[in-house]
């Protein structure tokens, strides 16, 4: 019997991921951007256990069903067949981020579980491989390797898609409010919403194109710690993610009318002089870019609709560490 157990945190793109180029390998359409976060993450061990008859998957003391639990299912497969172990695995794993609200567990879980089981398994991967496997279960894992800001390189290849990490330690004022308008499964999945999107969206390679301009001035804004030009490119972008779901056929959103609230008192907020800017996933709920320091008053405003523990502060996080 061999065990591991990892911690990865979640991040959350400034550069988003809308689009595969490939759907078995998730190779994108186009790099992305991303802030691994403090206050988000997943803890996974992986036990390769020779007397046990199957794989046997736990999510928060739950069983997972087998359909429920395909991609580990293919994970695990994958890393059996680099490694050569052969017993059935037992994968435990903890979410300290509301499940599929948009909140990108997706990355902090198969981060943490590509990085359990392959230490488990005997492999001694790179990062850089560490990446490539997230990668496999979900596209934004890959980044969650990797702690502060991190780009995801598309590739054209099993190999050359992965992320590298872009400045691991942030030393300088930037932090993310989380408002978790509903901490509720979302209805349409990421992988369904920008399939679609790439499949019928007429702005689609208007997208990628934008994408790759907004990557280059986020990273030179990165490198020299320009806090609104951060927030205003992350804005824009989140933007123009959304409005190819709002322009796919059938039109979709993951906006509702608390997340358009969210945005406009951010817009309020701007207007009186305090910089911050919000940024959306595959959910309702919204994520504020600001100085910690701006906090609190941005927190006082929407105390007035949401509850103290609907409104998270988190600062960059660490990349992968293993807790045995
Ligand atoms: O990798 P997935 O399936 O969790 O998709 C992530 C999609 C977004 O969160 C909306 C964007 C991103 O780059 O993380």
């Amino acid at each position: 019997m061999t065990q591991a157990t990892a911690r990865a945190h979640t991040n959350i793109a400034l550069i988003k991921y809308w689009g595969k180029q490939d759907e078995q390998l998730k190779l994108p359409q186009n790099n992305s951007l991303s802030l691994t976060l403090d206050h988000f993450y997943t803890d996974t061990t992986v036990i390769f256990d020779s007397s046990i008859a199957t794989d046997d998957f736990q999510l928060d003391g739950q069983k997972l069903a087998p359909q429920n639990a395909i991609k580990i299912q293919q994970l695990i497969d994958h890393v059996r067949q680099l490694s050569g172990q052969t017993a059935h695995a037992q994968v435990i794993s903890t979410n300290h981020v509301p499940t599929s609200a948009g909140l990108a567990s997706s990355a902090s879980g198969f981060a943490a579980l590509a990085a359990a089981a392959s230490k488990a398994a005997g492999l001694d991967l790179t990062q850089r491989d560490l990446s490539r496997l997230a990668r496999r279960g979900s596209g934004s894992a890959s980044r969650s390797i990797f702690g502060g800001f991190a780009e995801w390189q598309k590739g054209d290849s099993d190999e050359t898609s992965y992320a590298v990490p872009i400045q691991e330690t942030v030393d300088w004022e930037i932090a993310m409010l989380t408002v978790v308008v509903t901490a509720k499964e979302k209805k349409i999945s990421s992988s369904v919403g920008m399939k679609r999107s790439v499949l019928t969206s007429p702005y689609y390679s208007a997208w990628v194109a934008n994408a790759t301009q907004d990557l280059t001035q986020i990273k030179q804004a990165i490198a020299s710690q320009n806090f609104e030009q951060v927030g205003q490119i992350s804005e824009r972008n989140a933007m123009r993610m959304h409005a190819l779901t709002l322009s796919s056929d059938p039109s979709f959103t993951y906006f509702n009318a608390d997340s358009l609230k969210v945005m406009q008192a951010v817009n309020q907020l701007r207007d009186a002089g305090i910089p911050c800017y919000y940024t959306m996933d595959a959910g309702p709920n919204v994520k504020i870019i600001c100085r910690p320091t701006d906090a609190p008053k941005i927190t006082a405003v929407l105390s007035a609709d949401f509850a103290p523990d609907q409104l998270i502060l988190a600062q960059p996080g660490p990349g992968i560490s293993y807790l045995d």
